[in-house]
């Protein structure tokens, strides 16, 4: 059989990125340019200023790639590209540059969740076997997906408020951390203890859902309330305590899904699975279930690449899924 090399974009956010991925596994190129040191000065994404810097940096990511890939154009059987959801600017960019691409080589065009190619991404690590539960953990999404085939996703929880990575970044703000706040709190947090005492929203609850919007406020009180009374605040203690929080709350849940769901894989999916609070905590727990796998993938793959948009894109070129030139791009769009 021949080789399936797909050429996959990714513009959904801040990142414009190109990869190309063969059969299905193997990375040949991931170019990723990322825009956080522009947005980091507004403290967060500038939808308007995203899209213009995809603008200008698409065709150099893309040319990156086929040189790095050490490929030929005549090599690639099709172009996958993000469709949603994400910053409608943004995602229009990658887009148009892959409807040009796959008009001008002839080539199918597929168009890719960007939820679903988050999941994927655990696929460059070890294949995913059914049924698997996900966790998704990113900056616009907290949910818990089971999966019994390929592409076809049950969500079973999700937040009712704020995603995880959006509290993340929020609390990070407060704390007058950087944009964006995940990785500085999570490095802030090894040094802290967990002091503060801070909710663990809808944990004893008996669903799959997640609430972060209570906890983000609780932090955001706790600062404000400190300075009134013109009381010291230790931030790393506070990443600690906020951390810990949210991992109880993120495990406690998965935790609660793997055992009504006997499954043979649980995946961690998005940004925040970058999360070393949780990684460990899921290391940790995962002894417990000896029949289980616990995926997570490379720091590198957490964030926003193209590779996992390319990996998904394969599974759905070969179910014979192809989109056309009417292919649109969509700020929310459902995981189906
Ligand atoms: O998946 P992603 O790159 O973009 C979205 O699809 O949203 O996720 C970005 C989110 C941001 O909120 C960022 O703060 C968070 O992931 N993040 C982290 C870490 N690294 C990135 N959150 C906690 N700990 C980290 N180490
Ligand atoms: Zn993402």
């Amino acid at each position: 059989m021949n080789d399936i090399i797909v050429l996959s974009i990714e513009s959904s956010c801040d990142e414009t990125s190109c990869a190309v991925i063969k059969n299905g596994n193997e990375v040949l190129a991931n170019i990723v340019s990322s825009q956080i040191n522009i947005h980091q000065k507004f403290g967060g994404v500038v939808p308007e200023v995203a899209s213009r810097h995809h603008v200008g940096n698409i065709t150099l990511v893309i040319d990156e790639a086929i040189k790095e890939a050490n490929i030929d154009v005549k090599d690639i059987t099709c172009v996958a590209v993000t469709q949603g959801p994400g910053l409608i600017g943004s995602l229009l960019v990658g887009i148009n540059a892959a409807k040009a691409f796959s008009f001008a080589h002839n080539l199918p065009l597929i168009g890719v969740h960007h939820i679903a190619g988050h999941i994927y991404a655990n696929h460059l690590v070890q294949n995913l076997e059914f049924p698997l539960l996900a966790l998704v953990v990113s900056g616009g999404h907290t949910e818990i997906i089971h999966m019994t085939s390929h592409l076809s996703y049950e969500v079973i929880g999700k937040t009712r408020d704020d995603a995880v990575g959006e509290a993340y970044d929020k609390v990070a703000r407060v704390c007058k951390l950087p944009y964006p706040g995940g990785p500085h709190i999570d490095k802030l947090a090894a040094s802290g203890k967990d002091i503060y005492l801070l909710p663990r929203v809808m944990l004893d609850q008996d669903n799959f859902d997640f609430s972060f919007s209570g906890l983000k406020s609780a932090v955001i009180n706790l600062v404000h309330n400190a300075k009134q009374r013109n009381e010291e605040i230790s931030i790393p203690d506070l990443a600690r305590s906020f951390q810990e929080s949210v991992v109880d709350i993120l495990v406690g849940k998965t935790l609660k899904a793997v055992e009504k769901y006997p499954v043979k894989q649980l995946l961690v999916a998005g940004g925040v699975a970058a999360n070393s609070g949780l990684r460990n905590r899921l290391n940790e727990e995962i002894k417990h279930y000896p029949h289980l796998k616990l995926i997570i993938p490379p720091l590198k793959y957490c964030t926003d690449n193209a590779a996992m948009i390319g990996v998904c894109g394969t599974f759905s070129y070969l179910k014979g899924e192809r989109s056309d030139l009417s292919l649109n791009g969509y700020a929310n769009l459902d995981l189906k």
